[in-house]
């Protein structure tokens, strides 16, 4: 293969730390480690049922269940013990918090404690994996309070309740069928390919843009009699295409790796929709907000999209647990727009689509 002047990740990122002249490289070097992490589940990934990394993750008693009550895979077990073991001797992280660990993970001694935290889904769309269809890993870094830098204590569930906002960058990266690391430290938003000659993430999508209009959703359709009022209507007139209030047609997608669906309306357009619904009143929602709406959010906002939970704007929840489950919406802006409208405005009666309650029908004087 000829010779492409092409930048590293950790080119990129030095470039990147130039605008801030007083900074002390941690934050590279955290980025650093956790592509590493990203790196060794894409082996572990890649060499699939040949690598003994396929099913369920047993013990000896039995299959083992994480916090959300759902059956861990193998994968899931090691991709979180390569984030925790390749992120904890660095001396850049206060703690860190996981899909896969009840309570946050404390740096162990004789490590340093540095000044962020690192909160992350070490396998997205697990479910995916024994099917061999792609899985990626999800990543937020926020910094830690001051108090807890200042003292290096042990960090608690509060230090990691901050809005999405407040995130000092996220990303994810995706294993398909080229690994791909997709970042934002808050200028723009950048995908990164994994040369697997040299083991290097490069740099292959500058500036990514999701665009603001769209003809594709993704939802998965299995739920719509648990949807609320606002869901139903849009995906109903999506439904309608070219013949209904749109006045065109749309496609639909639904991988089930909600990695893949964001990296895929990252790359051309598209609105994802899991919403919060009447399945499970215990559960406002599927998908978790600390790692994976707030990273994904913060992704497609940096790329001049947007996410919402229907009713309001992601990134400026206020979290309230560790492992808060949250409706979520993102994409493409105007049709997000457009499904926040539908929110905030009185309910549509659906009986009027209903031919069987229309006016001048059985059911009406
Ligand atoms: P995880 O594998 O980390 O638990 O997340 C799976 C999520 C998400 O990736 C996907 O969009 C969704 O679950 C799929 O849900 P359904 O099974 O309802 O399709
Ligand atoms: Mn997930
Ligand atoms: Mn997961």
């Amino acid at each position: 293969m000829p010779f492409t002047q092409r930048y590293t990740l950790t080119q990129y990122l030095i470039e990147e730390r130039r605008r801030y002249p007083d900074a002390s490289g941690d934050f590279n070097a955290l980025v650093l480690d956790v592509a590493l992490a990203c790196k060794a589940i894409a082996r572990a990934v890649a060499f699939g049922e040949l690598g003994g990394v396929l099913g369920n993750h047993e013990t000896e008693l039995g299959g083992s269940v994480n916090v959300q009550g759902e059956t861990q895979k193998k994968l899931d077990v090691l991709s979180n013990a390569y984030f925790t073991r390749l992120n904890e001797w660095g001396g850049h992280l206060a703690g860190m918090a996981s899909e896969e660990m009840e309570q946050p993970y404390q740096i162990p001694a004789p490590q340093p404690r540095g000044k962020y935290l690192l909160v992350f889904d070490p396998l997205d769309g697990s479910s995916n994996i024994d099917v061999n269809v792609s899985v990626g890993s999800i990543f937020s870094i926020l910094r830690a309070p001051q108090d807890a830098i200042d003292s290096g204590r042990d960090v608690q569930e509060a230090d990691f309740l901050q809005a999405g906002s407040t995130q000092v960058a996220a990303g994810y990266a995706l294993y398909g069928p080229t690994t791909m690391l997709v970042l934002s430290v808050g200028n723009g938003v950048a995908g990164f390919t994994l040369d697997p000659n040299l083991g290097e993430f490069m740099l292959t999508h500058r500036n990514i843009q999701v665009p603001h209009d769209t003809q594709e959703f993704a939802i998965n359709a299995s739920n719509s009699r648990f949807w609320e009022a606002p869901v139903k209507r849009y995906v109903d007139e999506c439904l309608a295409g070219k013949t209904g209030v749109r006045g065109k047609d749309f496609n639909m997608r639904w991988i089930a790796s909600m990695v893949a669906e964001a990296h895929r309306i990252l790359m051309r357009g598209g609105v994802f929709l899991y919403p919060r619904d009447s399945k499970d009143a215990s559960k406002p929602g599927r998908l978790r907000l600390l790692y994976e709406a707030n990273p994904i959010g913060f992704i497609m906002e940096q790329a001049g999209g947007r996410a919402s939970t229907g009713e309001r704007h992601m990134l400026q929840v206020p979290p309230s647990a560790l492992h808060q489950r949250i409706g979520l919406v993102f994409g493409s802006k105007n049709e997000v727009e457009r499904i926040e409208r539908y929110h905030a405005e009185p309910p549509v009666s659906v009986e009027l689509d209903n031919p069987l309650f229309a006016k001048r029908s059985l059911f009406r004087d």
